[in-house]
């Protein structure tokens, strides 16, 4: 408050305060009165105008008497009472050197236009009983009301923060809030110009990455798409890898049941050649044919035989007498019999 009436000494011209929805008038004249006690005997210098404004009509009428109870004036020093009211009845009214700076009226803050040139609007406890939409309207109109660097008083639970572009935060505990200076809100707009034109070419740059993306979106579909393909034909190669596995597995059992084939084969043969190191004849079932002789006989000893080879047989050679013991071993189509000298 002395800032505020020293600026407006410097100033050359009156204080105008605006204490809108003042209701029965008990904060105007308060700050009619802290006004008062601050000027003392200058209170010359400065005028002091105290616009109390309320939409209730009836609320407008009482504090425009000024007249209150003692009961209501309980929390003012003795000595405000003293100096700033008069007995009026059992309560007191206030004083005509008060009652000069006060301008009562009705006024809506949801219709009205605001009022012009203040230097301190104190509006405590009525935006928490408006609508967002109306709250936004009240703070419009006290930031038009306000002088550049007015302050704005508002409820403690209560804020200016939708509006915050146009007023500064100087004591959030008791809500006082500065308009800026036109000066700041230019600036702030221009600010908000360049912010603009930043977001719009940063909106710019994200739609062409989005573009981006969507190309590349699409190119990794169609890889998608031919990745899948792929793995398809995989798959049946696969298949076809494991069909030719099974035959190979197969062909390996078939392989292996004919090496142990050729295996007991080779014993077979293993024995015969071994017998064949005693005295053995060797004959092809086919035709009779004698293939091999053992000693002491030779395959020309038995030119003259054909056939009827059997086990027991008797075979007479000029080299002596034999008998066939039983055919011991046959190896695919050839018999082989011992033989035993009988004379
Ligand atoms: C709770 S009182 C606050 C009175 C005083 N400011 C205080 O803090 O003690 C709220 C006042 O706001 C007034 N009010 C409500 N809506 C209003 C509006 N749209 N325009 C002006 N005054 C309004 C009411 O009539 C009421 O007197």
């Amino acid at each position: 408050m002395p800032e505020l009436l020293t600026a407006a000494r410097a100033r050359g011209s009156e204080l105008r305060i605006w204490s809108a929805g003042t209701s029965t008038g008990e904060e105007a004249y308060s700050l009619a009165i802290v006004c008062s006690e601050l000027l003392r005997d200058h209170a010359g210098d400065v005028r002091v105008r105290i616009f109390a404004t309320d939409a209730d009509e009836q609320a407008i009428a009482f504090g425009r008497r000024g007249v209150y109870a003692r009961d209501a004036l309980g929390a003012v020093p003795a000595e405000v009472l003293e100096r700033h009211f008069v007995h009026a009845g059992d309560g007191f009214e206030i004083s005509k050197r008060i009652r000069t700076m006060m301008i009562f009226g009705q006024h809506d803050l949801s219709r009205r236009a605001p009022l012009p040139r203040i230097d301190l609007c104190v509006c405590r406890n009525l935006l928490s009983g408006l609508t967002d939409q109306l709250q936004k309207r009240a703070l419009q109109l006290f930031a038009f009301a306000l002088r550049d660097d007015g302050y704005l008083i508002l409820g403690e639970a209560e804020s200016a923060g939708a509006l915050s572009d146009d007023f500064e935060v100087v004591d959030p505990a008791l809500a006082i809030y500065r308009r800026r200076t036109n000066a700041e809100l230019r600036r702030l707009n221009e600010r908000l110009t360049i912010d603009a034109a930043e977001t719009a070419s940063a909106n710019e740059d994200i739609e062409t990455l989005n573009e981006e993306m969507q190309t590349t979106n699409e190119e990794l579909a169609a890889l998608n798409e031919e990745l899948r393909a792929t793995v398809e034909e995989l798959n049946a190669s696969n298949d076809e890898l494991e069909a030719r596995g099974d035959d190979l597995e197969r062909l390996a059992e078939a392989r292996e049941e004919q090496l142990g084939r050729i295996g007991s084969q080779r014993t077979a043969l293993v024995k015969v050649l071994e017998a064949i190191a005693g005295s053995v004849v060797i004959v092809r079932v086919s035709d009779g044919a004698i293939m091999h002789a053992g000693t002491p006989l030779e395959v020309s000893d038995f030119a003259a035989m054909r056939g009827g080879w059997s086990s027991g047989s008797t075979v007479t050679s000029p080299k002596g007498t034999f008998t066939l013991t039983s055919a011991e071993v046959q190896v695919d189509g050839y018999l082989v019999f011992r033989l035993r000298r009988i004379d």
